[in-house]
């Protein structure tokens, strides 16, 4: 196991797939790796291919390359805060967009949420599959994005960096100890309850 790329399996005895246990959101990547076609294709389809209410698919997804122009934009000016930090690195940059409308009417954002970030999730699990790492970013200049992608029918939801996880070797103390600092959640009992009432 290389101790320079940190593993942070979900702290469960349960038995879990390994795409579940093993995800995080890593914010160390590795700035010289790049996205193959097939690879940015087998993402762009599972968030294509995920389940929607009725099949109505209100999402689309910009897959951004680093180095490309937009990619660069949105590196620089779409993100905030410590975003903007370590975001730069990754290989890709993933633009969730959420539909406003369908045939022509405006349509309830609550359920349209649900619907993306099921196709969102499934985008994930595709990435950890491959041997890489996603990581969702809600701290984003939703503005400057829409105007950088010409979006004017769609809302910009969130960006998910990808890429190839990197080492902690050499990087800052204020990203090291986000990267290693333990996975935490509720506890199991305040989260879900088997033939029970909460
Ligand atoms: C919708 C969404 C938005 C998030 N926004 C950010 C963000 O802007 N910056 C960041 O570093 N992490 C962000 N995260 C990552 C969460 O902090 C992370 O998923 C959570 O702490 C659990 O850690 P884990 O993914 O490693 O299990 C976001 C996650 C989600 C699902």
């Amino acid at each position: 196991m290389n101790h320079e790329i940190v593993q942070k399996p979900a702290d469960t005895t349960a038995n879990l797939h390994p795409l579940v246990r093993d995800r995080w959101s890593p914010r160390i990547y590795d700035p010289e790796h790049n996205l193959s076609m097939a690879e940015l294709e087998s993402i762009g389809e599972a968030f294509r291919w995920a389940p929607s209410s009725s099949n109505q698919q209100p999402w689309k997804l910009v897959l951004l390359t680093r180095g490309s122009e937009l990619f660069e934009s949105i590196a620089s000016t779409g993100l905030t805060g410590f975003n903007q930090t370590w975001a730069p690195d990754a290989s890709g940059l993933a633009v969730v967009l959420a539909a406003k409308t369908f045939e022509g009417k405006d349509r309830k954002m609550a359920e349209t949420y649900f619907d993306v970030g099921l196709a969102s999730s499934q985008l994930v699990t595709q990435v950890e599959s491959m041997g890489l790492k996603a990581h969702f970013m809600g701290g984003i200049v939703p503005e400057k994005i829409r105007e950088d992608l010409k979006v004017a029918e769609h809302e910009v939801v969130c960006v998910i960096a990808l890429g190839k996880q990197g080492s902690i070797l050499g990087k800052d103390e204020a990203i090291v100890s986000r990267e290693t600092a333990p996975r935490t959640r509720n506890n199991s009992s305040d989260v879900y309850v088997i033939d029970s009432i909460l």
